[in-house]
């Protein structure tokens, strides 16, 4: 059992769970106690049976509008490079968690609420969310792994164009950047995100979880890296009774067909 926390909400759903950012009034601006609160709480959700978690944030205009400014001006050089850490460590639970993640956004996500949704699998957004790094307007660049997410899901010119003019784009354009993977109303967001963890929810969770390593391992470092890691990922899945399973019933149905078609 997770404690209660004052800065998230944790709903679970059958084999999915809602991790919902619940700072409303401050347009679930990160403080430090959300940080440590979500890391406490990806914690448990690795450890726990759930099949899929999904990240969104209360109310209705913001997923999360970044890093607690108010935080920010006390900051010393030191100080500067802890919260640094700390939120890529964060964020990275996010990105290495055994399950799939997928971000609801239901608003602004911008600065650290981007980055956030950066860490997931999945973004489907609704089409009033609003998408940026405004960080560079405070004289600052996004340090919750923002700079190195963004360049590698949308390119280096375009993660160029939002981190270094701090552009913001509406959902639509966000969807073209592929910057997210879907856009709906807003009333249809949450069934769109439930249907989609659903899905990921009905495939066995260790080609998931494979599959997501896989793809992280060559993104993150080197190319050959990620062959490596691909090899040693799909080596490991033929150890499970799922994959093996799947492979057996397929290759049954298959040489039925071709009996079936020999002795016609
Ligand atoms: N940190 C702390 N508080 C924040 C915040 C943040 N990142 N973003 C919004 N808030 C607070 C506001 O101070 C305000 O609090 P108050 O009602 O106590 O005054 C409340 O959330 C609502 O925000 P407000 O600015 O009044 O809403 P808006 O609709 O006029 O503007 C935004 C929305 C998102 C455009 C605007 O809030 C904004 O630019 N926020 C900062 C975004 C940012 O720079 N993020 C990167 C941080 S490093």
């Amino acid at each position: 059992m997770s404690r209660p926390y004052e800065t998230i909400k944790i709903k679970k759903e059958q084999t999915k769970t809602w991790i919902t950012l619940n700072r409303p009034n401050k347009l679930n601006a990160i403080n430090a106690t959300m940080l440590q609160e979500l890391s406490e709480a990806l914690d448990t959700l690795e450890k726990d049976k759930v099949r899929c978690v999904i990240i969104t944030g209360e109310g209705e205009k913001a997923f999360s509008a970044g890093a607690d400014i108010t935080e920010l001006h006390k900051l010393t050089h030191k100080t500067a490079a802890e919260l640094s850490r700390k939120g890529q460590q964060v964020f990275s639970q996010v990105e290495t968690l055994s399950k799939p993640v997928v971000a609801a956004i239901n608003g602004y996500a911008l600065g650290g609420g981007l980055a956030l949704a950066l860490a997931c699998d999945f973004r489907i957004a609704s089409i009033d969310a609003e998408l940026g790094s405004p960080e560079i307007k405070l004289g600052i660049i996004p340090a919750w792994g923002g700079t190195q997410r963004l360049a590698k899901i949308v390119g280096v010119a375009e993660a160029k164009r939002l981190i270094m003019l701090g552009d913001r784009v509406k959902a639509e354009e966000a969807l073209k950047m592929g910057l997210v993977n879907k856009v709906v109303p807003p009333n249809k967001l949450k069934a769109e995100v439930k249907a989609l963890a659903q899905r990921l929810c009905e495939y066995p969770p260790a080609a998931l979880k494979h599959a997501k390593y896989a793809i992280d391992s060559g993104t993150q470092a080197s190319f050959e890296y990620g062959l490596k890691k691909e090899t040693e990922f799909f080596a490991q899945l033929f150890s499970t009774k799922e994959t093996k399973e799947k492979i057996e019933a397929f290759w049954s149905r298959e040489t039925k067909k071709r009996e079936t078609v020999k002795s016609d």
